[in-house]
């Protein structure tokens, strides 16, 4: 392939990256934009295996093969549940490719380099790998906390802060020392010495992070990985790769942005650390609750007449959004008006709400955002929580001492009547107790949420 067909070819995928991130933004335009990805994918590797730079087709094609059936049977296996570490541990490979480009590159004897070029392509790969080995061990503890391998409890080292500093300052001395030793063909042992740090700073400064915080440390680490991929793509003088890389690393500060603005969160005392604790034990609220049952949970929504669904992180573990919209669209033609509110950070990642509720048909055009119907609490006659926890959680705004003290909510209990469906008093994700579950106006409708929301259907359609 001529080179300037190669150019013409890397030009066409990255409109299409660009068309794909921006179909991306929105629900209804988001099927199109992931086949614009695919489109712009397949022309950057074909065009790129045609480039004339690959000099083993033999060692591409067993590469091609791996990769892609480890990748199909992935997507294949991977429940929805799973998604989150999914992509977390996808982060990590492509750390793990910048660190191992930055060695190739390092201990490639051919490179005719000199002088100021020499210089650049060795800043290159210094903060290649840096940037890498960040990017792959904060990834990998990223889907240990995701997938609950390692709790979520954010661990705090005594003078933390000082350390993260300490390993800043050492890696710009190392790197310092790097670009002195290569001038006489050394370089080695700064260059292993730094990949050292920035591993422990990745486990680091993930560890610090607790699990509230967790969306904001996800969409961080997709940064990152741009950004990597920007570097690899320095490294290898591939024009392509440092566009997609910018894309996703500056698509994914973004979405870093939109994260901490959600959770009213400020990023550096996110990256400080130390916010929110472990889940899963059972919560301590005061009071009592007041349990109900499938069926007057159905003759609630009949005398309803608007009904906003909030879901949650047990919606997807329970898998009941195809039940929840063989629901809306009964009280729908029953003439009620129903409604999702969805919280930035409901479930495990983001988008993850929408993500379900498009899968089940469910109407784009009553899915509404948090800040949409913040307002609007007061004209819901009935409330649906279905598998949320965090998100619902009143202690959020009233308690200055709660992990997640300062959080925006959606704020339910301010309608008429909240149903919350879940299976025990098991607190969410941050592991705070939700006080949502003893108020007055608050009915606790216990159980899977699809076997629940199955058992309203039934009564709904008797
Ligand atoms: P959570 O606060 O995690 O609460 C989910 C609730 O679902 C749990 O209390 C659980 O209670 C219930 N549940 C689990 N399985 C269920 C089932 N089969 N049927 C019925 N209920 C079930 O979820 P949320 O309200 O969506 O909040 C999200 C949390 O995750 C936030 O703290 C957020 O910061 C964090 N987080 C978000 C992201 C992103 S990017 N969205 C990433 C990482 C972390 P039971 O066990 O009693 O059933």
């Amino acid at each position: 392939m001529s080179h300037s067909l190669v150019t013409m070819s890397y030009i066409v995928a990255t409109i299409l990256f660009i068309l794909s991130l921006s179909g991306l933004s929105n629900q209804e335009t988001a099927r199109r934009g992931n086949y614009y990805g695919m489109l712009g994918m397949a022309i950057a590797i074909i065009a790129t295996t045609l480039s004339g730079s690959v000099t083993s087709y033999a060692i591409l094609i067993v590469a091609l093969l791996i990769g892609g059936a480890i990748g199909a049977k992935a997507a294949l296996k991977v429940e929805m549940t799973q998604m989150p570490e999914l992509v977390a541990i996808m982060h990590s490979l492509v750390g793990m490719a910048a660190v191992l480009v930055g060695y190739a590159n390092f201990m490639d004897a051919s490179t005719t380099l000199s002088g100021v070029e020499k210089n650049i392509h060795e800043v290159e790969i210094y903060i290649g790998i840096l940037i890498g080995a960040v990017t792959f061990s904060g990834s990998v503890i990223a889907f240990g906390k995701l997938s609950e391998r390692i709790s979520g409890k954010p661990m705090l080292l005594p003078g933390r802060h000082w350390l993260n500093l300490g390993l800043l300052v050492l890696a710009i001395i190392l790197g310092r020392m790097f670009l002195q030793q290569t001038e006489t063909g050394g370089g080695t042992f700064p260059l292993l010495m730094m990949t050292l740090i920035a591993l422990a700073f990745g486990v680091h400064m993930v560890m610090a992070i607790g699990g509230a915080d967790m969306p904001v440390v996800v969409s961080m680490l997709n940064s990152y990985s741009g950004w990597a991929a920007a570097a690899t793509g320095f490294m290898l003088s591939n024009d392509l790769l440092i566009v997609t890389g910018a894309l996703v690393g500056s698509s994914g500060a973004i979405l870093s942005y939109i994260m901490c603005r959600a959770m009213n969160r400020n990023f550096i005392s996110v990256i400080a650390g130390g916010f929110g604790t472990s889940g899963g034990e059972a919560a301590v609220v005061e009071g009592d609750v007041t349990p109900i049952s499938a069926e007057d949970t159905a003759q609630l929504l009949l005398d309803a007449k608007n009904i906003m669904i909030i879901p949650g992180y047990g919606m997807a573990v329970a898998q009941a959004q195809h039940t929840v919209n063989e629901i809306t669209k009964l009280l729908r033609d029953k003439g009620k008006k129903v409604g999702f509110g969805i919280h930035p950070v409901a479930g495990r990642m983001p988008g993850h709400m929408n993500v379900l509720l498009a899968e089940a048909k469910v109407p784009y055009d009553i899915v509404y955002e948090m800040d949409e119907i913040n307002e609007d609490w007061g004209h819901v006659d009935v409330s649906i929580v279905i598998g949320a926890n965090d998100i619902v959680n009143p202690s959020a705004l009233d308690d200055p001492n709660s992990p997640i003290a300062g959080m925006p909510v959606l704020e339910c209990w301010k309608g008429e009547t909240t149903v919350v469906l879940k299976r025990s008093m098991a607190s969410g994700y941050a592991g705070v107790g939700n006080p949502l579950f003893v108020l007055e106006n608050t009915r606790m409708l216990f159980g899977d949420a699809n076997a629940t929301m199955q058992a309203v259907l039934k009564a709904l359609k008797g």
